[in-house]
């Protein structure tokens, strides 16, 4: 239920109402399925291997949302804990709320955490974007920024360990300032989130070098447009429902923010990323 205090947008029933049941906000893989249940889980499986997630890894989900990723690494990855850190308290209190035997949370940015123990995978999906903040304007304050996030990653893991990244990175068309700021717009009306600030997919790989090295990368905007197709379709067919209980209003901004959203992930304006890194070093 919606608390006293929050905005529509921060009711956990609100995002369910047009995401996935955990709720997730980043996007779905659509390779088996059309369903967006199982297309947010082969998500997560996906990330999880390419972490090189095993057995009895105790393993680091950075900027965690509402810990979909967390319970998932522990009821079906086999990890003998998950911790997740993101500095939003009310997604904090949900995952909180679960108690899920093996996951926990640090409700904090990842610059302010200090960890009392090294882990054996990390995982970040959707949350790079945060780490350039809306202040990061040129290449090389973008790719300063994201070195200090691998080399965290580094200090917080053990030799060998697997990192695996999702993230939104500007497409192949490039993203005008414009669109850029709009989105952000629309989507703090829909969700009350910012939306970070996308890099560029060059600069990720150039703030990696010496700390972690490549495995793979591929982008696949296509999922992210069947994701947002998907939220698009749950949302209009709830739409009595979302307005009854949290007005036309925020029914309206979260229609918009998705037709936006689709058309720069369409043209190309924007892209999506997954890469997969191992640790280098032996300390
Ligand atoms: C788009 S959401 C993705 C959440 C989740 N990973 C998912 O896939 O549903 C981005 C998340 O990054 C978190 N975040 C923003 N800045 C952060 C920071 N400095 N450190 C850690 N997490 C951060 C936000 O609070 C938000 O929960």
């Amino acid at each position: 239920m919606a608390q006293a205090d929050s905005t529509p947008q921060e009711d956990v029933d609100y995002l369910r109402a047009w995401a996935d049941s955990r709720p997730t906000l980043s996007c779905a893989l659509w390779q088996d399925t059309a369903d967006l249940e199982k297309a947010q889980e082969r998500k997560l499986e996906r990330i999880a291997e390419l972490a090189g997630v095993r057995p009895g890894m105790d393993v680091l989900d950075v900027g965690c949302g509402f810990g979909g990723m967390l319970d998932h690494l522990v009821r079906h990855g086999g990890a003998r804990s998950a911790h997740g850190i993101d500095p939003d308290g009310y997604q904090c209190r949900e995952i909180l709320r679960r108690a899920t035997p093996g996951v926990s949370v640090d409700c904090l940015p990842y610059a302010a955490f200090r960890p009392t123990r090294r882990f054996d995978a990390v995982v970040s999906i959707s949350a790079l974007e945060y780490v350039t903040g809306s202040g990061v304007q040129g290449q090389r304050e973008e790719v300063t920024a994201l070195r200090d996030f691998f080399l965290r990653a580094h200090q917080w893991t053990k030799p060998d360990a697997g990192l695996a990244v999702e993230v939104v990175v500007i497409g192949p068309k490039g993203l005008d300032a414009a669109t850029q700021q709009k989105g952000r717009d629309m989507l703090e009306e829909a969700t009350q989130q910012s939306s970070g600030r996308p890099p560029a997919l060059p600069n990720i790989l150039a703030a990696a070098q010496g700390l972690w090295e490549l495995l793979s990368v591929r982008t696949h905007r296509q999922d992210w447009v069947r994701t947002l197709d998907a939220w698009h379709s749950r949302a209009t067919g709830a739409r009595e429902a979302i307005s009854a209980r949290w007005g036309a209003k925020a029914y309206d901004a979260t229609i918009h923010y998705l037709a936006l959203e689709r058309e720069t992930f369409t043209t190309g304006r924007l892209s999506a990323a997954h890469l997969a890194f191992r640790r280098t070093g032996e300390e």
